[in-house]
């Protein structure tokens, strides 16, 4: 059975990696004879630059993508026919049997809605379904139900996505609560970010009296921000930035800033607000400190040791109450109501009197571990138990698994 994978932009591809590694256990533990699960990996191209790409599939040791479709950026109407433009003929050449797509980006429900279009139609799997924040102005939220309502196979993070699915009416036996691949990764990981150098790169221990080694790090908070609503308008970044001021007159925010939120700041005028690499000699040791972008396990370090974390992603308010980092979140409302649940993390809006008040609550909180039912590491061998039950396929030992592989490639 071809099982056709689907990557795009960065938060896809720590989705993606564990199903790929439950595929080889699967393949692996199925021995001779068996049905085998022949992965295709598909990158379009929608992020590209090395910090936001390349770098991921070196700390998560994901293989080189079968088909590189270099879309790159665009308007969302230009990025998301490029894709399926691009991705329309590799689907009738190589034929798979499943395409499984992670997320809510415009690689996913581009290459949904050419997948359901297509023939001989692949079943559609989308991981991370769901998911609502019932705000129609985000972009990721059209993504989202289009992607789920074209899905033969909806694999469920939390329960608010088994709740929303049935609500619109989705059947209940295509719905399957597996857990999250996102935080299988960084379960997997998250010992291996502690070989970082990020810490001592950015200067964020204490110096000792002696000159001895290091050992005490600097409290710092970890900000991230690049959402269109709350970067593209002046008004609105500079609102989020001046809710901030307070916070890094005391504490040095770390900001490693998305490629487009860097761009924003330039065409704006906010460059006052932040100070640039290099620091050396810096009269300010605090204030908020712009950074290019992170690998993986780079940021888990710098995520895992923060004081709190201050973002507007999705994923990372889920992996900061995984490591116990209280969070704030520069949104109105979350599609991951289980994030707000322990108060390890909370919606402080985009004003800046909510910033600051929503900082001060988090600032107090003691760091605290919250691990939401089924994010046990184990979601994609759940989802990858699935795909093997319900898609149809035929036996073979586990030798043809390599020649398919290699005949599927050399296509
Ligand atoms: C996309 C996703 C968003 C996700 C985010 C993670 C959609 C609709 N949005 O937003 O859900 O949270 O990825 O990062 O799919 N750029 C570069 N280099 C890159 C990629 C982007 O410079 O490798 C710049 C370009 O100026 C580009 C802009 O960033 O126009 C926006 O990129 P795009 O992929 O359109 O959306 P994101 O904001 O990254």
């Amino acid at each position: 059975m071809k099982i056709m994978i689907v990557v795009g932009a960065r938060p896809n591809f720590m989705k993606a990696a564990p199903i790929l590694r439950a595929i080889s256990a699967y393949n692996a533990a199925a021995g001779e004879g068996h049905r085998c699960l022949v992965p295709i990996l598909v990158h379009t191209g929608q992020h590209y630059d090395t910090m936001m790409s390349d770098a991921f599939f070196r700390d998560l040791d994901l293989p080189k993508p079968d088909i590189f479709l270099g879309v790159g950026s665009g308007s969302h109407a230009v990025q998301t026919g490029e894709i399926m433009r691009r991705v329309e003929p590799v689907l009738t050449q190589y034929r798979p049997d499943v395409m499984v797509i992670v997320g809510d980006v415009n690689s996913t429900v581009a290459c949904a809605l050419v997948a359901a279009k297509v023939s001989p139609r692949p079943m559609i799997a989308h991981v991370e379904a769901g998911l609502r924040s019932f705000d129609r102005q985000m972009p990721e939220e059209s993504n989202r139900v289009v992607t789920d309502h074209l899905s033969d196979l909806l694999f469920v993070t939390e329960p608010s996505g088994l709740t929303n699915l049935s609500r619109e009416g989705i059947p209940g036996e295509r719905v399957f609560f597996v857990g999250n691949t996102m935080i299988d990764t960084l379960q997997a990981f998250v010992n291996r970010a502690d070989s970082s150098q990020v810490l001592n790169q950015l200067g964020l221990y204490e110096p000792t009296q002696d000159g001895g080694k290091p050992v005490a790090l600097r409290p710092y908070a970890l900000l991230t921000l690049h959402r269109p609503a709350n970067v593209d308008g002046c008004e609105a970044l500079q609102e989020i930035i001046e809710g901030l001021q307070k916070l890094s007159g005391s504490f040095e925010i770390i900001f490693p800033a998305h490629p487009r939120t860097q761009i924003k700041i330039h065409e704006h005028g906010l460059e006052a607000y932040f100070r640039f690499e290099p620091r050396k000699n810096s009269d300010r040791p605090n204030g908020i400190r712009l950074i290019e972008p992170q690998g993986y396990l780079d940021f888990v370090c710098l995520m895992k040791n923060a004081r709190l974390v201050i973002t507007d992603s999705g994923g990372i308010q889920e992996e900061s109450i995984c490591l116990g980092v209280p969070c704030v979140t520069l949104r109105e409302n979350t599609e991951r109501p289980i994030t707000l649940e322990a108060g390890m993390n909370v919606l402080a809006g985009t004003r800046r009197e909510s910033v600051q008040r929503a900082v001060r609550q988090q600032l107090v909180r003691a760091r605290n571990r919250h691990t939401p039912e089924m994010w046990d590491g184990n979601a994609a061998s759940r989802i990858v138990e699935v795909l093997a039950s319900v898609t149809p396929g035929r036996p073979n030992n586990i030798s043809a698994v390599e020649a398919e592989l290699q005949r599927v490639r050399d296509f």
